[in-house]
């Protein structure tokens, strides 16, 4: 596996590659890998075969407030599970490497990212969707995959290649969970132990939703109303949002008719912990 850490060197591979006719995939992370990471991985191997992971923790998608310092880094695992996993490349660059001191442009989504997270965390999907906008232009991947999980940011990067004509194929892959159901998260590593029980309400409260719905319900107050309480019992430091929204527009959706995100965010202290289910596909 080769280790690129200069953007420069990284472009200038890939382009090389691609001249070759080779076919590259790229699966984008903030690192502190895990098993939700390596199914990206892999399934970016059988979609292409030239695979980069790339890690970096992106400045720009953190508030001043959120936890960019605190947030979790092992590079040495990191490689290791990327080369176990098959990735090809290590792409790791330095943040004063990807923003320059006086770097101005940026991209900015004005209606999927109004709700759900965004809501919550003002420009941290102006961070994402520039990174990612840097990342395509530097490794030009043919498809780039990402993950369930966070279900806006996924939607957000269809946007991003459908309004701005990125030639990327995206991939979207399903949620990786403990066996109890927790998603796993690299912020998982905040936990204490009691938090880490109390944080298995939000895939309790999925399911619960999945249920009623697979029975016939379809009214997403009803839907709501019994999730709510299961939130709740886990005396959560704050429920940021329990929405159920289309999940073509991210609209907050009376009924539950055609594909429909159901997705919660909640704190457990400073952790802030989101999932999701599609429903209704
Ligand atoms: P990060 O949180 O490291 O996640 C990297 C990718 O892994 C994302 O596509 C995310 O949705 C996916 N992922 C995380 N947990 C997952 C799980 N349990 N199952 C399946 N996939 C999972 O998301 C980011 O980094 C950043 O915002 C990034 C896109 C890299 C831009 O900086």
């Amino acid at each position: 596996m080769n280790l690129i850490e200069r953007p420069r060197e990284m472009q200038e591979c890939s382009l090389k590659l691609r001249r070759e006719g080779r076919r590259i995939g790229l699966v984008p992370t903030m690192g502190f890998l895990h098993e939700g990471h390596a199914a990206l991985i892999r399934r970016a191997r059988t979609l292409a075969d030239w695979c980069v992971v790339s890690v970096f923790v992106n400045p720009t998608q953190f508030g001043p407030h959120e936890d960019f310092t605190a947030y979790p880094r092992d590079p040495q695992r990191d490689a290791e599970l990327c080369r176990a996993c098959g990735a090809d490349a290590l792409f790791r660059p330095a943040a004063a490497d990807m923003y320059t001191a006086d770097h101005s442009v940026y991209v900015d989504e004005r209606d999927l990212s109004a709700g759900l997270c965004g809501a919550f965390r003002p420009g941290h999907f102006r961070g994402v969707l520039t990174v990612v906008a840097k990342l395509f232009n530097l490794v030009q991947p043919d498809v780039a995959v990402f993950g369930q999980k966070d279900a806006q940011q996924a939607r957000l990067i269809q946007r991003l290649v459908r309004d701005l004509n990125f030639p990327v194929h995206v991939v979207i892959e399903p949620t990786v969970r403990e066996p109890d159901g927790l998603a796993l998260s690299s912020r998982n590593a905040y936990l204490n132990a009691d938090e880490r029980r109390r944080a298995l309400s939000l895939s309790q409260a999925l399911r619960r939703a999945e249920a009623l719905v697979r029975e016939g319900e379809r009214d997403a107050e009803r839907l709501k109303a019994a999730m709510r309480p299961i939130l709740e019992a886990a005396a959560p430091t704050e429920i940021q949002y329990l929405e159920i929204v289309n999940y073509q527009t991210l609209r907050p959706t009376p009924q539950v008719a055609g594909p429909t995100l159901i997705a919660v965010a909640v704190k457990f202290g400073k952790t802030r912990l989101i999932d999701n289910v599609i429903v209704g596909r």
